[in-house]
């Protein structure tokens, strides 16, 4: 049975109850992460701490509580195998609805966990491309917070199944900032691009990672504003999320790109990524 973490108690899901004035459910005010953990281990877990601090801190929550001791508690609990852990602190709950906030509000601290896959296992062959379609960017303008205020994002995610698509990738002021659930590259001439950090997009733990890693191995690499002509006329695209580490993009709306191949770039990156993944569970 399902271990959750509520308020101070690692409980069967089914007996997890939070007020029905808790301002997460009425306001979506509050934060969340999605952390993979691997046999165990958390994978960059300081990066998404430390994004989680700047979500709070952006929605004035203080908190002193230790993160790193409660999601291992709660791993083990749930087998300690391959696993997403989701942890959303909402502000609390009054006793009744009001905008306002109430600074006595104690957070309410929610976590749970569900399997996720282990992409060093299952190797490059298994990684299948996807088809994203391009829509318009209708959220706020702080999407540097993890907010579960997610409408937007489901909304985008929706049109996209409808057209057959896995992903929607989102245009403002005719730049395109992110995906509906994760960040986006496109590769040129051997050079990947992404868009720079903002307030317009959610600062990634796997772009971060993708970054660095493309630092490491000397693949040039640059932070700069992408248009559609560019996504459209890409050698490669490819998105990045904790879930998903890194997907190739083969198909935007009705245009094919890459020639439809996971592409050379892509192929390296992802086995300097799993690699790098892997070294960091075993030691190996
Ligand atoms: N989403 N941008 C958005 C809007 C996201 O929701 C996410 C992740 C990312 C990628 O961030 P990271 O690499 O740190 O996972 C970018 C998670 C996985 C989710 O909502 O389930």
């Amino acid at each position: 049975m399902e271990t959750v973490y509520l308020n101070g108690h690692y409980v069967p899901a089914e007996e997890a109850r939070i007020s029905v004035f808790d301002r997460g459910f009425l306001f979506s005010d509050s934060v969340y992460e999605v952390i993979p953990f691997y046999q165990g281990v958390g994978f960059r877990l300081d990066e998404h701490l430390q994004r989680l601090e700047h979500s709070l801190r952006a929605l004035r929550i203080e908190l002193d509580f230790d993160w790193a001791s409660m999601l291992s508690r709660l791993v083990m609990l749930n087998g300690n195998g391959n696993l997403s852990v989701y942890l959303q602190v909402t502000r609390g709950s009054a006793d009744k609805r009001v905008h306002a906030i109430d600074p006595k509000m104690v957070p309410t601290i929610f976590a749970c966990c569900q399997p996720i896959r282990d992409i060093y296992q299952e190797g490059i062959e298994r990684v299948e491309g996807i088809k994203v379609i391009v829509t318009a960017d209708l959220r706020w303008h702080r999407c540097d917070i993890k907010s579960t205020c997610l409408l937007p994002n489901i909304l985008v995610l929706q049109q996209a199944k409808e057209a057959g698509a896995q992903e929607a990738l989102l245009l403002r002021d005719g730049a395109l900032t992110e995906g509906a659930s994760c960040n986006f590259f496109i590769v040129e001439r051997g050079v990947i691009y992404t868009p720079p950090i903002g307030t317009e997009i959610l600062s990634g733990t796997t772009r971060a990672l993708i970054l660095e890693l493309a630092d490491q191995n000397g693949i040039p690499r640059q932070e700069t504003d992408i248009d559609y002509q560019r996504l459209i006329n890409a050698d490669e695209v490819w998105i990045s999320s904790s879930t998903r580490a890194i997907v190739p993009v083969l198909q935007v709306d009705d245009y094919v790109v890459g020639g439809g191949l996971k592409g050379p770039v892509w192929q390296r990156m992802f086995e300097i990524f799993t690699r790098y993944q892997h070294q960091l569970m075993t030691g190996e």
